[in-house]
C-alpha cells in the first residue's frame, strides 16, 4: 500500500470523527444558547436590522477588552468605568430603549447625585457637625438646640474646603474604593451614614415633593415609565413645625405622582413597597405591621406590598419575625424581600433566602447567593419569582468585583426571571437604570447575547411588576409603541455601518 493511500484512509476516518466531533460540538453550544434569557425571542426584520447596529458596538468593544482588558468597562469598578460608559454606544443605545418599569430602587437614593447636590444651595439649610456622619436640615424659624446648627451658605463662604468636605460625604464615588473600603462593613457604615446626612435635607416636606417629581423624571429620561420603589418612610417635617406621619407621607407621594402623570400622561405610575429597617425588634416589627395595615387600606393600589432593608449580614433575619410575617401573609399581604444579598454561604443571612421563598415573597431583592443553594433555585424557577439583580450596587457594597464574576450570569444563562434594577443610584452616582443594564449586557451576558437579552429584560420588567388588568395592558401597549420609536431612531441615528 503507497503512503498516500494510507494516508486517505487515514483521514477520511479521522475526517468523519472530527466532524462528528464538531458537530457534537455545536449541538451543544445551539442548546445553551437557546437557554439563555431572552433567546426564544424571534426578532422582526427591523428589529434584526437594530440588532446587527448594536451587536457590532457591543462586539467591538469586547475585542478591545480582549487584547487591553485594562479597557474593558463591563469589568471595570463602577467608579472607574463611569465616565467611559457615557462614552460608549453601546450606552447611548440603552439610554433609548425603552426599559419597561424600575422595579429595585430606594427612597433616598432614587435621584441622580447631581441634582442631590444642588440641593445643598436651598435657603435656610444647616449642618451639624460633629464627630459622626453630618446632619443637615432646614431651619426657617430658629434652629433647634440639640446641635450647633451652621448655616450651609455661611460656611461655603467663610471655609473653602467646606463644599468639598459636603460633596464627599454625599456619595461612596471615591478614587480608590478598595482603599476607602477594605470590606463590606467598612462601605456599608459609609453607606449608612449617607442615609443620615441626607434624611433632613430630603424630609423637608416642600423638597420631599419635588425630589420624587425628579426621581420620576429621570427614570422617565431614561426611558423607564413605571415605577415600584421601597421606602422606610422616615419622618417628613415643614417650616411650621409639623411633623408628616408614614400615613402622611405617603399622601406626600401619592400627590406628587399624580401631579407628575398629569405632566407627563405617557408615564404609567408608580407604586410603593413598605420596606422599614430589618434590625428591630419584635416590639417595632409589629408596629411596622400595624402601620402596613394603615397604609394599605388608605391607598390599596399605590401600596405594593412589605420588605426589610438594612444590612442583611447585620440585621435581624427574615426568620426571627416568622410567627408576625406569617399572619400578614395569610391577611394577603404581597412580599418583596431582600434576600441573599450576602457573601456569607450557610450562615444566618444566607437562609433569607430560603424564608423568602417559603413566605411566598412576589420577587427577591437581589438574591446573591441564589445560585449557592440548589434547591431554593428550583422554587425559584418553579414559582416564577423574579430576582432584581442589582450589578453596580453589589459591586460599590462589595459582594463582587468583577461584574464578569457576578452570579446572576448563571441565572441569565438559564433563562431565570430576572430584572436589572438600580437599587440606590444617588449614591454611587448612577442615573435611571441605563448603568446598569449596560454592566449586565457587557459583563453579565455572553458574546452572542444581543437585542433579544434587552428586549426580554425589558418585558420582564413588566411582567413581574405587580400591575393587572387595565394597567398591565396600557403599560405594554405604552411600551410597544416605545418600542417602535426605538428602533426607528437608532435606525436613523446609528445606521452609519449599513
Ligand atoms: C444642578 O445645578 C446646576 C447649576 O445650577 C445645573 O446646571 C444643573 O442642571 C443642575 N442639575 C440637576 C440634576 O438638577
Ligand atoms: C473647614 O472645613 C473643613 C472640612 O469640613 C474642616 O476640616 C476644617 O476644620 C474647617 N476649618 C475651619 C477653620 O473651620
Ligand atoms: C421575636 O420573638 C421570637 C419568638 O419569641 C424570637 O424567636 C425572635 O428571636 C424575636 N425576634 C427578635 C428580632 O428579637
Ligand atoms: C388582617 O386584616 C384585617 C382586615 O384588613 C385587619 O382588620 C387585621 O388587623 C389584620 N391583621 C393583622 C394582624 O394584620
Ligand atoms: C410573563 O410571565 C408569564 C408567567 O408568569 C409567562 O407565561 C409569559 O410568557 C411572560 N411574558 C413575557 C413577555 O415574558
Ligand atoms: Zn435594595
Amino acid at each position: 500500500m503507497s503512503t498516500s493511500v494510507k494516508i486517505l484512509g487515514f483521514c477520511a476516518f479521522l475526517c468523519s470523527v472530527s466532524a462528528d466531533y464538531w458537530s457534537e460540538r455545536d449541538a451543544i453550544l445551539k442548546k445553551e444558547a437557546s437557554r439563555a434569557l431572552g433567546a426564544h425571542l424571534r426578532l422582526s426584520d427591523r428589529e434584526e436590522k437594530v440588532n446587527k447596529i448594536l451587536m457590532s458596538y457591543k462586539l467591538k468593544e469586547l475585542d478591545d477588552g480582549m487584547l487591553h482588558p485594562e479597557n474593558f468597562l463591563g469589568g471595570q469598578h463602577f467608579f472607574k468605568a463611569k465616565k467611559g460608559i457615557e462614552r460608549s454606544k453601546v450606552f447611548s443605545i440603552i439610554q433609548k430603549l425603552p426599559k419597561g418599569a424600575s422595579l429595585h430602587s430606594h427612597d433616598t437614593g432614587l435621584v441622580s447625585y447631581e441634582y442631590l447636590y444642588n440641593l445643598t444651595y436651598m435657603d435656610n439649610l444647616y449642618v451639624c457637625i460633629n464627630s459622626g456622619p453630618y446632619r443637615l436640615h432646614f431651619f426657617t424659624d430658629k434652629v433647634n438646640g440639640d446641635c450647633e446648627w451652621q448655616l450651609v451658605s455661611a460656611l461655603r463662604r467663610l471655609n473653602s474646603s467646606f463644599d468639598d468636605d459636603l460633596k464627599k460625604r454625599l456619595t461612596l464615588a471615591v478614587d480608590n474604593p478598595y482603599v476607602a473600603y477594605p470590606t463590606t462593613n467598612d462601605v456599608w457604615k459609609a453607606f449608612e451614614g449617607i442615609f443620615m446626612a441626607v434624611a433632613g435635607l430630603l424630609g423637608y416636606a416642600p423638597v420631599w415633593r419635588e425630589y420624587f417629581y425628579e426621581a420620576m423624571k429621570e427614570l422617565y429620561e431614561d426611558n423607564v415609565k413605571y415605577l415600584e420603589f421601597r421606602g422606610i418612610l422616615p419622618e417628613v417635617y415643614d417650616g411650621n413645625g409639623k411633623i408628616y406621619n408614614q400615613y402622611e407621607v405617603v399622601g406626600l407621594y401619592y400627590d406628587t405622582l399624580k401631579k407628575f402623570v398629569l405632566d407627563y400622561p405617557d408615564f404609567q405610575g408608580a407604586k410603593f413597597i413598605y420596606a422599614p429597617n430589618r434590625k428591630v425588634d419584635n416590639k417595632t416589627f409589629h408596629e411596622y405591621l400595624e402601620i402596613f395595615e394603615k397604609l394599605k387600606r388608605g391607598y390599596p393600589n399605590f401600596i405594593a406590598g412589605f420588605d426589610l432593608v438594612g444590612q442583611e449580614d447585620l440585621g435581624s433575619p427574615l426568620s426571627s419575625f416568622i410567627d408576625e410575617l406569617l399572619i400578614m401573609k395569610q391577611n394577603g399581604t404581597e412580599f418583596f424581600f431582600h434576600a441573599g444579598e450576602t457573601n456569607w454561604q450557610g450562615e444566618t443571612p444566607d437562609f433569607n433566602l430560603l424564608d423568602a421563598v417559603l413566605l411566598g415573597t412576589k420577587r427577591i431583592g437581589h438574591g446573591f447567593a441564589l445560585i449557592k443553594h440548589p434547591e431554593v433555585m428550583k422554587l425559584v424557577k418553579h414559582k416564577d419569582i423574579a430576582v432584581e439583580i442589582c450589578p453596580i450596587s453589589n459591586q460599590v457594597l462589595k459582594l463582587v468585583d468583577d461584574a464578569r464574576n457576578h452570579p446572576a450570569s448563571v441565572l441569565i444563562a438559564n433563562d431565570y426571571p430576572v430584572v436589572i434594577a438600580p437599587d440606590d443610584p444617588t449614591f454611587w452616582g448612577a442615573r435611571g437604570l441605563s448603568y446598569d443594564w449596560y454592566v449586565a449586557f457587557m459583563a453579565m451576558t455572553s458574546r452572542g447575547d444581543d437585542l433579544r437579552f434587552l428586549k426580554q429584560l425589558a418585558m420582564n420588567a413588566i411582567n413581574y411588576s405587580t400591575t393587572t388588568g387595565n394597567q398591565r395592558e396600557e403599560v405594554y401597549e405604552q411600551w410597544e409603541k416605545d418600542w417602535s420609536t426605538f428602533l426607528e431612531d437608532v435606525l436613523i441615528n446609528d445606521n452609519v455601518i449599513g
